[in-house]
Order: structure tokens, then C-alpha cells, then sequence
């Protein structure tokens, strides 16, 4: 993918104030922390398209983007992590399960997983809707750079067993190494072709 410009366009919670759909769409979901942010900045080779933050929940609304004027990247606001107030926790699901319900635009949605986190509660409900909603999925497993090669398929098995994918399911993915960019890349871009 060759990237002329990408642009901010706004931050939104609810459909009345999302951008216009006139764009196919990809929106990259996880829990906080997990490296949704990163991926985006590492795709759109931007060092800071998308705020990263080491405090997680950061992300709170979604964010769209516009990249080459040609499609939207939507950065969607974390889940899970334990200091985010409880009011803001609740209003997760309903934000992110309407977006779904709702976006004419959306293509599929990027879900992202810590090589080593065993996957929780919010990442199989996210799952179960994006099956019953019939979003295309792309499954992506972050951070491999934290564990060494030999003990990736170790690391890998409690998240295959919680999920119910297959290993050939998942782009294995490092922001510093870049490694599983192109592959992630032609995943979105068929999304976005289909
Ligand atoms: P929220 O916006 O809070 O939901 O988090 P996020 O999912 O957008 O995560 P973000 O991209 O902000 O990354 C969180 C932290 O993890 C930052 O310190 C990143 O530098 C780090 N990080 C993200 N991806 C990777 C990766 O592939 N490898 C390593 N080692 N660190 C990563
Ligand atoms: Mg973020």
C-alpha cells in the first residue's frame, strides 16, 4: 500500500457524530494496551498518527481516519483495563457493539491479541459479535518481539484454545520489527476490495 496522506478526521462516541460513510472503513479493536494505536501508526508509517500511551485506556472514543482519500482506518477505544472507571467501562460495549450494528462502511475489524495475555471475557464477547454481525475479522497477535521464536507457538496455544481459531487465522505482529506489516496490509486491503 503506498500512502499519500493520512488525516485525522474527528473523534466520535455516537453514530449522530461519526463521519459521513462514504468510505469503506477498517476499525482495529483489543483490549487497552494491546497495541491497536501502533499498529495503525506502523501501517500508515506515521510515528504518531495515533497517540500510544503506556497508560492504557487512553482511547476512549473512536477515532477515524482518512488515509489517500480512498479509505478510513477507526481506531476503537480499548477494553478491560482494570483503572478505567466503571462509567466508562460500561459504556464499552454499547459503543462498540452500535458502531458494528451500525456502520454501513465497516469492511472488517482488525482484533488484536497480547502474545501473552490469555485471552478475557471482552475478547470473546467482541468475537461472538463480529460473527453475529457477519464483520469480517482479521485476527492479529501483537507484540511477538516480547518472546523469543522458540516459544511463540507455546505462547500462542491458550489464545487459539480460548478463541477457536486456527494458528493460520492469525497474523503474528511487531510494531518495532514491522514484522507481519505487509501481511496484515493485504488482508485489509482484500477487505476493502471484497
Ligand atoms: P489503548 O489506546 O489504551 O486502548 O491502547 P492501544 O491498544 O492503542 O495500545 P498502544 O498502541 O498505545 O500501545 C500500548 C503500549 O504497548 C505502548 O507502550 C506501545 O509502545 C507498546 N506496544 C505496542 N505494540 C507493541 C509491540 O508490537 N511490541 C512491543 N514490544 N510493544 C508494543
Ligand atoms: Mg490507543
Amino acid at each position: 500500500m503506498h500512502i499519500k496522506s493520512t488525516t485525522f478526521v474527528k473523534s466520535a462516541t455516537k453514530p449522530a457524530n461519526y463521519p459521513p460513510a462514504a468510505l469503506p472503513e477498517i476499525a482495529f479493536a483489543g483490549r487497552s494496551n494491546v497495541g491497536k494505536s501502533s499498529l495503525i501508526n506502523v501501517l500508515v508509517n506515521r510515528k504518531a498518527l495515533v497517540r500510544t500511551s503506556s497508560t492504557p485506556g487512553r482511547t476512549q472514543l473512536l477515532n477515524f481516519f482518512d488515509i489517500n482519500g480512498a479509505f478510513s482506518l477507526v481506531d476503537l477505544p480499548g477494553y478491560g483495563f482494570a483503572k478505567v472507571p466503571l462509567a466508562v467501562k460500561k459504556e464499552w460495549g454499547p459503543m462498540v457493539r452500535t458502531y458494528l450494528e451500525r456502520r454501513e462502511s465497516l469492511r472488517a475489524v482488525v482484533v488484536l491479541f497480547d502474545i501473552r495475555r490469555v485471552p478475557r471475557e471482552e475478547d470473546l464477547q467482541l468475537l461472538d459479535w463480529l460473527e453475529e454481525l457477519s464483520v469480517p475479522t482479521i485476527p492479529v497477535i501483537t507484540k511477538i518481539d516480547k518472546v523469543s521464536r522458540g516459544q511463540r507457538l507455546k505462547q500462542i496455544g491458550p489464545i487459539l484454545e480460548a478463541t477457536g481459531l486456527d494458528r493460520d487465522d492469525f497474523t503474528l505482529f511487531s510494531a518495532p520489527t514491522r514484522e507481519g506489516m505487509e501481511e496484515i496490509w493485504e488482508r485489509v486491503e482484500a477487505a476493502l476490495e471484497a
